[in-house]
């Protein structure tokens, strides 16, 4: 079956064409960063806006990447939630006319459910069940997955989530937006053991989430040393980055030792981050569990992914209707998605 695959819950228009959920045929993703950088953050009416701009190129260069004719489309995936809503409905409006018009099935994805499915587009995937731990600009959640469509919410964050911390940090310091990929440059000429940051790991045995406090800790820091901190940018982001790694690493092999799970995936736009990539993938192996991470360009938000969830709905019949509504938070984040 080949889907395309339409994603534009924040800040990126993208589209991708796949087969049977795991053969990536074209994924395209227009970026808005530069449009939202002066302000520090994604302003929702301007992104909706560029999301109608850029949704009609954005799909036909997918089409034509993957070098097929727009009739050759079995099915449609789309983002349903959660997200901006504005932007959600570009995308979802595009997807029920398109499928509309070429007369064929379309589905509703949810944005989370999505981000797990990237580690099905890799060779190797993780066999059930496994733990994601699905960390991003807009949640930070640790899941059982069951199968294709069964992801059981374990924890999750109770404020801030991990993507959105790294982007605040970066603000504070004067980095600009967003903040992850910047932070860990940073980081890199810095120590991460000169500034010694909280780990926010609440109760132990839970599998819930907080950065505020690592939040407010930076803050705090960058108040009591107003000129000192100038010169120690690097090393504030590199005790940043531990402390909210350490957190992340610890609390994800955790979960896939209680529950008896020998494999994991990272997943999310914070999946990118060098330093987690490493310290999960070393931690984990004394413990003989198998760390699964997309490529980078697959954690961030794309297409291909809600292609690839969209694909295991399909097959089962669980298709969208016409009267179907975006939601822009999710029903599915405290429960199971399902
Ligand atoms: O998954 P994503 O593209 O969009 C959401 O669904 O939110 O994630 C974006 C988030 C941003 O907060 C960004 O700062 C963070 O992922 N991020 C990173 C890195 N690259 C992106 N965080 C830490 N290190 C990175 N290298
Ligand atoms: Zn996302």
């Amino acid at each position: 079956m080949i889907v395309l695959g339409i994603e534009t819950s924040c800040d990126e228009t993208a589209a991708a064409v796949v087969v049977d959920g795991c053969h990536t045929m074209a994924s395209v993703v227009s970026s808005q960063i530069d449009v939202h950088h002066p302000y520090g953050g994604v302003v929702p009416e301007l992104a909706s806006r560029k999301h109608i701009e850029a949704i009609v190129p954005v799909v036909n260069q997918a089409i034509h990447d993957a070098g097929i004719p727009l009739k050759r489309i079995d099915a449609i995936a789309v983002t349903r939630g959660p997200g901006l809503v504005g932007s959600l409905l570009v995308g979802f409006s595009y997807a029920k006319a398109v499928a509309f018009a070429l007369d064929i099935p379309w589905t509703g994805v949810d944005h989370l459910e999505g981000h797990i499915h990237a580690v099905f587009l890799e060779p190797d995937p993780p066999p059930f069940p496994f733990i994601a731990l699905l960390a991003s600009g807009g949640h930070t959640c640790l899941y059982h997955v069951e199968s294709y469509t069964v992801m059981r919410t374990l924890g999750q964050t109770l404020d801030d989530a991990a993507g959105e911390a790294f982007d605040k940090v970066a603000k504070m310091l004067g980095l600009g937006y967003p903040g992850g990929a910047v932070i860990e440059k940073t980081a890199r000429s810095g120590n991460p053991r000169k500034i010694i940051f909280p780990r926010a790991y609440l109760d132990k045995s839970q599998y819930d989430f907080s950065f505020s406090g690592i939040k407010t800790a930076v803050k705090r820091y960058i108040q009591t040393h107003p000129e000192e901190y100038l010169r120690q940018i690097p090393d504030i982001a590199a005790g940043f980055q531990e402390s909210v790694v350490e957190v992340l690493s610890y609390k994800v092999i955790r979960a896939a030792q209680e529950r008896g799970c020998s494999h994991l995936a990272l997943v999310g736009g914070v999946a990118a981050n060098r330093r987690l990539r490493e310290k999960v993938t070393s931690d984990a192996a004394l413990q003989e569990i198998l760390v699964h991470i997309p490529d980078p360009a697959l954690c961030g938000d794309n297409a291909a992914m809600i292609a690839a969830a969209g694909y295991h709905r399909l097959i089962r019949g669980d298709f969208s209707k016409m009267a179907d509504d975006v939601y822009s938070r999710s029903p599915a984040q405290s429960t199971t998605i399902s």
